[in-house]
């Protein structure tokens, strides 16, 4: 089954609560939590108390997909703030083994995410030890960009290694992803999919979603 994953990115944070209540009651499986820290990427988000404060009103689980700098200096925090996925990136962190072993010690799902030009050979020794893999299609910082069309490629190489060595893995695509190319993602692979002004256009929740599950 493939899961949608709403960014709440492109939610409307004047009324995040309506909005979470909505992605709970239109069916979505997860809610994706883009956590920005204006050093691994330039811009800044949000954080642990919005976190917090969310887990009270869904039972949703939290897909929480830290672009920060050196990652494992938090983690804690966001397990205790109700992570239920933690998903650190590659490149911001020069201990990635450790910090994936250091995620799933809490209980929790570990996963890497990986920037448009990083190459899956980085981590496929981690694979088998890998609750997810999160393939980035634009580069990471903002919603509402284009899906980089050389990740198809990229989503069935990590699908051939998943085969491979861990069928239990998650393949999870983030950026750029709307009612024109989600059936494409879906076909080279992916089995969690991110999307966030394509779930939020014009404060349709219900429709968005529904369109999106009806292409796949
Ligand atoms: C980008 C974020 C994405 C983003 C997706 O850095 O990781 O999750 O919110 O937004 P869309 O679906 O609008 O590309
Ligand atoms: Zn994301």
């Amino acid at each position: 089954m493939v899961k949608i994953a709403p960014s709440i990115l492109s939610a409307d944070f004047s009324k995040l609560g309506e909005d979470i209540k909505s992605l709970d009651k239109y069916g979505a499986d997860l809610i994706h939590i883009d956590v920005m820290d204006g050093m691994f990427v330039p811009n800044i988000s949000f954080g642990i108390p919005i976190i917090k404060s969310i887990r009270k009103i869904t039972k949703l689980p939290f897909d929480v997909h830290l672009m920060i700098e050196d990652p494992s200096r938090y983690i804690r925090d966001f397990v205790e703030a109700g992570a239920d996925i933690i998903t650190v990136h590659f490149e911001a962190d020069r201990h990635i083994d450790r910090t994936i072993n250091y995620i799933k010690s809490f209980g929790i799902k570990a996963a890497v995410a990986l920037n448009p030009a990083t190459q899956i050979e980085n981590i496929k020794y981690l694979i088998p030890n890998l609750d997810m893999v999160l393939v980035m299609s634009v580069n990471p910082g903002f919603g509402g960009q284009k899906y980089i069309d050389y990740c198809y490629d990229k989503i069935k190489e990590v699908k051939k290694l998943a085969d491979e060595y861990n069928r239990d893995m998650m393949i999870e695509v983030d950026g750029g992803i709307g009612k024109n190319n989600i059936k494409k993602v879906v076909e080279s692979g992916a089995n969690v999919i991110v999307a966030g002004s394509a779930v939020f256009k014009d404060k349709d929740i219900k429709n968005n979603i529904s369109s999106l599950r009806g292409e796949i």
